[in-house]
């Protein structure tokens, strides 16, 4: 029997646990031409604010090792250009669209949601409350409890569409914020958006992006957001979406093992926008070779009663 690849975002169901990450996908139909959308579980689209954002200066992109600083600020057409120009094309976009919503207030996040309500083509909306890199709202509603409950809360009342919020990593304790936002009433929390992060040459002595610090992804941000994941695995019911380094199908697998029912991939798909697939593929065959019926299986199922490592205290 062909093992089952679909997962269950509380109402949200999808064909597979692969969805792109915001901000790294553009607004759902770019990638048409090199990547068919029938291999996503969903797109999470560039994240929408009430109206058009430039976002900050160049340069504000800087390869570090394996992972990328970024501080693009959240730039974007605006809730009205997506309404109208972008959102009637996605319906030949074969794959769940969720709609990243991005404020510098909470009215903000409300607008966004009361211009979309009556577009057609959207599945859903995540609340992007955890951007490093604007100076008014970004991560410090998440970094906040019982702003992140309010905010949620608020949007809540004005759609019955699923909602997810993305939680920041940049906090001592995520949990706090993904149990604000399930008693806020999010269908789901999604985590992590990136950590604030810094690139320097030591021979100009500058910053490597105009806003001196951005939001580090990539590879090597995996284990922090393992442990977040982890941690708020063990503090809420809704369903978690985990993020952060995600390049590879057995990346795909830990996430879900710690407690992810599904994941985003953000920065690996600049370098390779069909790694979805391929991954689905390898994910099909693991599931075949360990005799496991379906991927949902894996959820949650970290074996704390068995540590690798029993040696001597060093
Ligand atoms: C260039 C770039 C732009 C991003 N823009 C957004 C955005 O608009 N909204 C958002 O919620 N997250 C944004 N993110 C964060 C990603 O969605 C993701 O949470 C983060 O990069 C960690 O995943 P990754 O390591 O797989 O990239 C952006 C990330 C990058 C690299």
């Amino acid at each position: 029997m062909h093992p089952e690849l679909k997962t269950k975002l509380g109402s949200l169901h999808t064909r597979n646990p692969i969805l792109t990450a915001s901000g790294c996908y553009g607004y759902g139909e770019e990638y048409s031409d090199v990547a068919d959308a029938v291999h996503l579980g969903g797109i999470v689209t560039k994240s929408i604010s009430p109206v058009r954002w430039y976002g900050n200066s160049p340069p504000r992109l800087a390869e570090t090792g394996t992972g990328l600083i970024n501080s693009i600020g959240l730039a974007n057409v605006g809730a009205d250009s997506f309404k109208t120009e972008i959102a009637p094309r996605l319906k030949s976009v074969n794959t769940k669209i969720i709609v990243s919503i991005a404020g510098k207030t909470i009215d903000d996040y409300e607008l966004v949601v009361q211009k979309l309500e009556d577009a057609n083509n959207i599945d859903g909306y995540e609340l992007n409350i955890s951007c490093p890199n604007v100076k008014e709202g970004g991560m410090a509603f998440s970094q906040n409890p019982s702003i992140t409950e309010k905010l949620v809360k608020r949007v809540r009342k004005l759609t019955k569409r699923w909602i997810a919020a993305k939680l920041t990593p940049n906090v001592t304790k995520i949990s706090e914020g993904a149990l604000a936002a399930e008693a806020g009433g999010a269908d789901a929390v999604s985590l992590i958006n990136t950590l604030v992060g810094m690139a320097v040459d030591y021979r100009s002595r500058s910053p490597k992006i105009a806003t001196i610090t951005g939001g580090y992804s990539g590879p090597p941000v995996k284990p922090i957001a393992l442990a977040k994941v982890w941690e708020v695995y063990n503090a809420v019911k809704i369903p978690i979406i985990g993020i952060g380094g995600i390049t590879t199908w057995q990346d795909v697998l830990e996430f879900m093992i710690v407690g992810a029912s599904a994941v985003q991939i953000g920065t690996a798909l600049f370098t390779d926008p069909q790694l979805p697939e391929k991954i689905n593929k390898r994910l099909i065959q693991y599931l075949e070779e360990e005799e496991i019926g379906a991927i949902c299986e894996i959820i949650g199922t970290l074996r704390t009663d068995r540590p690798y490592n029993l040696g001597v205290p060093g």
